[in-house]
């Protein structure tokens, strides 16, 4: 496994393994690498010759008053959960690596990046293409493999690429959990054992819409009752608890079949997200 910082000589490294005819499967991250960064590693692991993961802690999706600072960076573990997923190349730049000081362009996907956590946390996405666009010039990788968990995020990358013609394949992972089905996230690092158990109503509420959907309930009443589940778990703060178009993110019409229930809350300090998608008969 080898480890680059710098972005042209991972570029010109990867030059080299395209013009041998090698297929190319990457898989960005922040780090704290956990047993759902794990699953990504290996649905890619098994879909191309060379596997590159990133890891970059990037300032441009997160707010002023964030976690970015606190963000956890346990760079040892990462490396050894990387190379127990062979991991052939881990990319992880600093900072000034990746953003010039005078740097005077984005990408700004304008339409599925609006609604839910464009909506709490603005500039979060236009920071997510900007870094994902900049880290697929530099690894051109044939596919790139992103959780179920941020599903916005991953519709957002997929339109992206979509329309500018990126010539990478983005696939969808689904999420993985804990037992009792609490998504796994690098963030449940901040929360305390009683936090934990509270934030299980997050998980709890959407199980129950999807089963709920699925009686023919209508998305409105489902909603509500997400909400009503969470603050009865002495969740106060709820960003959004919603049943939207898992295509368009939009309020579903009568007639669509495919949807998804998203949540997104605090947890203490902690802001959770997870989602469920849904099949409607
Ligand atoms: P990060 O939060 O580190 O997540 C990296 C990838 O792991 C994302 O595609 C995310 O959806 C996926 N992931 C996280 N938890 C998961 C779980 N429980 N099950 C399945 N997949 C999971 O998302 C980011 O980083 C950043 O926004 C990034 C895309 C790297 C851009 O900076």
């Amino acid at each position: 496994m080898r480890i680059f910082r710098n972005p042209r000589q991972l570029q010109s490294h990867i030059g080299k393994i395209k013009r041998a005819g090698k297929t190319v499967a990457f898989v960005p991250t922040m780090g704290a690498l956990h047993e759902g960064h794990a699953a990504l590693l290996r649905r890619a692991r098994r879909s191309a010759d060379i596997l590159v993961l990133s890891i970059f802690v990037n300032p441009l999706q997160f707010g002023p008053a964030e976690d970015l600072d606190r963000y956890p960076r346990p760079f040892a573990n990462d490396i050894a959960l990387a190379k127990r997923e062979r991991v052939d190349i881990v990319f992880a730049p600093g900072i000034a690596d990746i953003y010039h000081g005078d740097r005077s362009t984005h990408v700004e996907e304008s339409g599925l990046s609006r609604g839910l956590c464009g909506a709490a946390r603005p500039g979060h996405f236009r920071g997510v293409t900007t870094v994902v666009a900049k880290l697929f010039n530099i690894v051109r990788p044939d596919s790139a493999f992103f959780g179920q968990k941020d599903y916005q995020q991953y519709k957002v990358i997929e339109r992206m690429a979509r329309d500018l013609d990126l010539p990478v394949k983005v696939v969808m992972v689904s999420t993985v959990r804990e037992k009792d089905g609490l998504a796994l996230s690098s963030r449940n690092a901040y929360l305390s054992a009683g936090e934990r158990a509270t934030a299980l109503a997050i998980s709890g509420a959407l199980s129950q819409a999807v089963s709920d959907i699925k009686k023919g309930k209508t998305c409105a009443g489902v909603a509500g009752a997400m909400r009503e589940r969470l603050q009865a778990a002495g969740i106060a703060q709820i960003d959004y608890a919603e049943i939207v178009n898992a295509d368009t993110l939009k309020v579903p019409h009568k007639g669509d079949r495919r949807l998804v229930a998203a949540i997104a809350a605090w947890v203490g300090k902690t802001r959770l997200i997870d989602n469920m998608l849904i099949t409607r008969e």
